[in-house]
């Protein structure tokens, strides 16, 4: 008999109702049956310890804590990692409680366990989101191994303000692109169908909503959005993966319009359970739900819990209100039983899905842990997708790149250049430096024999010393060509992490000016997290490309793209402004009733800065060169549920092969609210050799073409739309088609 049945007779029995078993047809009737069984005899103090999910302490659970779940007031940790910290924490609640719960045993598994990948918004560069999918089943594998069954990954919030450190875990700022990366990593992360087995982990959209519309970009700041906004942009990523499937949500810190998400009811019940059925976990944010005192909400902690709970957040982050203070709210009649009673089953059904009542273990063990961690394979699809994730912003003059077996003497300058630790990027969970592959280690590596590379830091990253810029420039005088490695430190992004400026930290930006008057060719390699604005380097840097933070093999794909031995395909998935007062700037903006002419000063444009971005969403140039052409659609005109089709014949008139990202936009021309002058409607990579051609058919779903009425309804209205088929949002084909009321 299963551990799970022997658990649920056991339970009816200890219940004192001798309930008549019948053997359930299917996982989930059993599930259900276990969960109702359980229901039938926790005390209310079980139950809201089942809604209780506080941090370990340097990844193992205290004492203290260890003697809460003995008795039932611990429903999970976040945070205790590791086969045998996870092992004795699960031991005890299986074993030692009276009900025998498991735990949920969760950690931000963000980019990668151990081996670490991309952040996601290099990894969104790529395009590529079977290599998304791919990297979250890695990271999966090795979490799981070490006694992890939850993730609070991915983070599926669009942003279109880079002074936002958090821009750094998304996927840019685009509902497209964010929703198909959100399905993918929801899909690694779980594995298929709803039963997750001991190599996957259950993800958790975050953080809901609008999170990323902090006024400033100041992390956690006021979010204020039109319901029309928060529902075409906003909200996308995290339809598309409650409908992936995903396990839980997370509610985010902020407020949105006077509401905090944490106790929004409307957003947590109305929309995510009643419009999208979600019927998963919610989980507040850290401290969210102590922190809706501050927000001025809540006039106590135990006000703040109802709030919350009755918002629709089932688990309580870190503030310990809902297990501390609820008891005696819920018999005291301020909340009725029966809605901590659909938090807890939503909880319970989430362990059953982990299989948890079963296998509360899940295999992990140290043997296990350090079998599948940090192997060969994880290493290489770490450098693949770290290569795909490059976008070459700049190669022109004749193309410095890739380097020629001519370039004898590489300088290699800048404090990011040897870093072992910036690399890595924000939320590395168990990244060690001592993994990483450095840019200057991945080119010693890789440079043809006879080549000599001298190293020269130039400065520090933050800091105002020029110092080393003598050396530095010593170096570069030495050289056929220098390779600067600059931009921000790994804590420069990420959480509680924004800027006010968008300029290279420190005083790298006068090292650059400084080795660029050296007269000898310069190729700019950027680490960062986040667009920066380099006008100059723009203007007068030979080759630039963008590397993100692309985790422990970041030298080794460096290289391999310096080098040609990978030619680069990866595309912007967020603007790039020319300065830090263009922001918020973005490619699926309005037209305004101003739109901007250079012919006419009362348009809408600056008077110091051209309104274009210094490099739009979407971009990325290659070593070689394609050609779009014969652009076609499909049968028009098309009724508002149909799909359009279009092909495009795109050739290689390069001399070596390469991945080009297909973009499709379309604009709705007239409609009953104003539309962006593009969105993104598809994509497709492919890989062309040189001189090939290929016919590439892409489609726009009707979701694409609709758009949320003045009643609010989501509507597909007749009229023409424009479409464009191109490498970038700022270029390619045009076609027109109608959409007609079909009779
Ligand atoms: C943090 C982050 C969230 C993370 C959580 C647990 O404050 O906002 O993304 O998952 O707390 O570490």
């Amino acid at each position: 008999m299963s551990r799970l049945a022997l658990l649920s007779g056991l339970v009816g029995l200890s219940g004192g109702l001798a309930l008549a078993w019948t053997r359930p047809a299917t996982p989930r009737d059993a599930r259900e049956h276990l969960v109702d069984s359980l229901l039938r005899v926790m005390t209310l103090e079980e139950k809201l310890g089942q809604l209780n999910l506080i941090a370990g302490d340097r990844d193992t659970a205290t004492v203290a804590q260890l003697a809460l779940v003995r008795a039932g007031r611990v429903g999970g940790f976040l945070g205790v990692v590791g086969a045998g910290p996870t092992h004795e924490a699960q031991r005890i609640a299986v074993e030692e409680s009276r009900l025998k719960i498991p735990l949920l045993l969760g950690y931000d598994v963000i980019h990668g366990y151990r081996t670490i990948f991309p952040i996601p918004l290099a990894e969104a560069s790529s395009w590529d989101t079977a290599a998304a999918r791919a990297t979250a089943q890695a990271a999966a594998l090795e979490a799981g191994a070490a006694g992890v069954n939850w993730t609070y990954a991915p983070m599926v919030d669009i942003a279109r303000d880079p002074r936002w450190g958090r821009i750094a875990e998304g996927s840019g700022e685009d509902p497209e692109l964010g929703s198909a990366f959100a399905v993918a990593r929801v899909r690694g992360f779980q594995g298929p169908g709803d039963t997750l087995g001991p190599t996957s982990v259950l993800a958790t959209a975050k953080h809901f909503a609008a999170y990323g519309t902090a006024e400033g970009g100041r992390d956690y700041n006021t979010a204020d959005l039109s319901e029309r906004t928060l529902r075409e942009v906003y909200l996308p990523p995290f339809h598309a993966a409650v409908a992936a499937g995903a396990g839980s949500i997370m509610s985010a810190f902020n407020e949105i319009g006077g509401v905090p998400s944490t106790a929004n009811h409307w957003l947590l019940s109305s929309v995510l359970r009643g419009e999208w059925g979600f019927n998963g976990v919610v989980v507040s944010d850290w401290t969210s739900v102590k922190e809706l005192q501050a927000h001025g909400v809540a006039g106590s902690p135990a006000a703040a819990g109802a709030l919350a709970l009755q918002a629709g957040v089932d688990m309580d982050m870190q503030s310990s209100i809902y297990a501390d203070d609820l008891p005696t709210v819920v018999r005291a009649g301020g909340i009725p039983e029966a809605t901590v009673d659909e938090a807890v089953r939503r909880v319970l059904r989430a362990k059953a899905g982990l299989g948890l009542f079963d296998h509360p273990y899940r295999g992990a063990d140290v043997a296990r842990e350090r079998a599948v961690t940090l192997t060969p394979d994880a290493r290489s699809l770490a450098r693949k997708v770290a290569g795909e994730s490059i976008v070459l912003l700049k190669n022109n003059e004749g193309g410095l790149l890739p380097l020629s077996s001519r370039a004898r003497r590489v300088a290699v300058i800048g404090p990011l250049a040897d870093s072992h630790e910036d690399p890595l990027g924000p939320w590395h969970a168990l990244g060690d430096s001592a993994d990483v592959v450095t840019v200057l280690a991945g080119l010693k590596e890789r440079a043809p024999k006879g080549t000599t590379l001298r190293y020269a830091r130039g400065c520090a990253a933050t800091d105002t010393s020029t110092a080393g810029f003598a050396e530095a420039i010593r170096v570069a005088r030495g050289s056929d060509v220098a390779i600067l490695v600059l931009g921000e430190t790994d804590g420069m992004s990420g959480e509680a992490s924004s800027r006010s400026a968008l300029d290279l930290p420190g005083v790298q930006e006068r090292l650059l000016e400084a080795i660029v008057h050296t007269g000898k060719p310069v190729v700019l390699v950027l680490m960062n997290g986040r667009p920066l604005a380099l006008p100059w380097a723009a203007e007068h840097v030979r080759a630039i490309v963008e590397t993100w933070f692309l985790g422990v093999e970041t030298g080794h794909a460096i290289a391999d793209v310096l080098y040609g031995d990978v030619n680069p395909s990866g595309k912007l998935p967020v603007t790039v402004p020319r300065s830090v007062g263009q922001v918020p700037i973005y490619y699926n903006h309005k037209n305004t009733g101003r739109p901007f002419s250079p012919s006419d000063h009362f348009t809408s444009q600056y008077l110091d800065l051209p309104p274009t971005p210094l490099y739009p969403f979407g971009y990325g140039l290659s070593y070689t060169r394609f050609r779009y052409s014969d652009l076609r659609l499909g049968a028009t005109p098309i009724g508002p549920e149909d799909t359009v089709r279009a092909r495009v014949t795109v050739t290689n008139v390069g001399s070596r092969a390469g991945t080009e990202i297909v973009q499709l936009y379309v604009h709705d021309e007239v409609a009953s609210v104003t539309r962006p002058v593009r969105q993104l409607a598809d994509f497709r990579r492919l890989t062309l050799g040189p001189g090939e051609s290929q016919l590439v058919e892409l489609a726009i779903p009707p979701r694409r073409l609709g758009l949320y009425n003045q009643d609010m309804k989501f509507v597909v209205e007749p009229g023409w739309f424009s479409l464009y088929v191109g490498p970038s949002s700022a270029e390619g084909l045009e076609s027109r088609f109608e959409v007609v009321r079909k009779n």
